[in-house]
């Protein structure tokens, strides 16, 4: 598909502002390595969630003597943030060839999120999906004609190039990102929803995040994904995803939560053990990282209950269950794991259905 603007002619609207408010995503095949320009070396699938989330709100007002610069103005949480402006203007620099309109506006983005700041969950996903919306809302008044279809499909494809996972972060449910022979229609270019049957036992299914270490990470994502160069196992790994890929395929439509637990926790630790056996290497898990992991498997044996957990690139564990046994298994949290939390901090969060629009002027 060709993401450049389709129209010649262009008649862009003065002024204007849209809110979108876009979920983050908790990745089960994950994506760690990737070709330029934000091509990932293996497929990925993740579910959507649903109360983490940003609210961007871009106002834009057109410039009366465009420059051949971009700006925008930063606010975060109500506040100028300059720290943030580089990876923005980064952003702006990757996508100007399918939004060219962005050069010939004056820019406000307000954007706040869900979860706090310095919970170490990740915003990237969110915040860049929820701006490549924005920014899709202005391209849909410059074009009225484009589809519902090619909307979110380019919406995914900008939110790629700020981050990788945030394409992923568009649409609901269960999605997947990156070609992989079983998807049809799959691409790197943008994420698709997963397109074949899921058993209930999928359904709403749950993610309880405990918040481990708050603090920024000492090795950043794109640092960690550039170490895949070069990795002796790099190889190994991007074709254990691809096959994870096959196997879950299986695993969600016939609803074997057994097999699932074990696919989504060994994907965790060979993302994992990835960092560990980079040059140079690093951990991102903490000594509580451990102790939860150990406690739920503790827990899984004694009372055969299905409870699973996944990392992200930090120490935070979420903690996957279906929500037919929410009631035990949040008890089972609430009472031996939040003790591990800094300051006992922990989100409930669950599928959700992905990005919605807030309000357009
Ligand atoms: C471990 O999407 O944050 O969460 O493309 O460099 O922005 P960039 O990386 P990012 O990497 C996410 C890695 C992960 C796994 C995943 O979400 O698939």
């Amino acid at each position: 598909m060709d993401f450049k603007l389709q129209s010649t002619s262009l008649l862009l609207p003065e002024q204007g502002s849209v809110t979108w408010k876009s979920p983050s995503n908790i990745a089960l095949v994950k994506y760690w390595g990737k070709k330029p320009v934000q091509i990932p070396a293996n497929p990925s699938i993740s579910f959507t969630l649903d109360t983490s989330a940003t609210t961007t709100k871009l106002t834009y007002s057109k410039r009366e003597h465009p420059n051949g610069n971009y700006n925008f103005e930063l606010l975060f949480e109500g506040k100028p943030r300059e720290d943030f402006k580089p990876k923005i203007a980064k952003f702006f620099e990757r996508i100007e060839a399918y939004v060219p309109f962005i050069k010939a506006y004056d820019f406000v983005i307000e954007t706040s999120n869900s979860f706090p700041h310095s919970s170490g969950i990740a915003s990237s996903a969110s915040g860049m999906s929820a701006l490549a919306l924005c920014l899709m809302s202005i391209e849909k008044k410059i074009t009225p004609q484009i589809t519902q279809e090619y909307f979110t499909k380019k919406a995914s494809f900008l939110a790629r190039l700020g981050s990788g996972s945030a394409s992923r972060s568009i649409e609901g449910g269960l999605v997947t990102w990156g070609h992989h022979e079983m998807l049809p229609g799959s691409s790197n270019d943008f994420a698709s929803k997963y397109p074949f049957e899921v058993h209930s036992n999928f359904i709403n299914y749950q993610d309880t995040i405990l918040l481990v270490d708050k603090g920024e990470k000492k090795v950043s994502s794109t640092v960690g994904h550039n170490l895949m160069h070069n990795h002796p196992f790099s190889e190994a790994r991007f074709a254990q995803a691809n096959n994870n890929l096959f196997k879950l395929k299986e695993i969600l439509s016939s609803g074997d939560l057994t097999s699932f637990m074990s696919l989504v926790e060994s994907e965790a630790l060979s993302l994992h053990a990835m960092m560990m056996t980079s040059m140079p290497y690093f951990i991102l898990m903490k000594p509580a990282t451990m102790e939860i992991i150990n406690k739920i498997w503790d827990f899984r044996e004694k009372t055969g209950l299905p409870v699973c957990f996944t990392l992200d690139a930090g120490a935070n564990v979420h903690v996957l269950y279906p929500e037919t046994d929410k009631v035990k298994i949040y008890e089972f949290i609430k009472n031996e794991l939040v003790a591990y939390c800094q300051k006992g901090h922990y989100i409930c969060d669950q599928v959700g259905n992905g990005a919605t629009v807030l309000a357009e002027q």
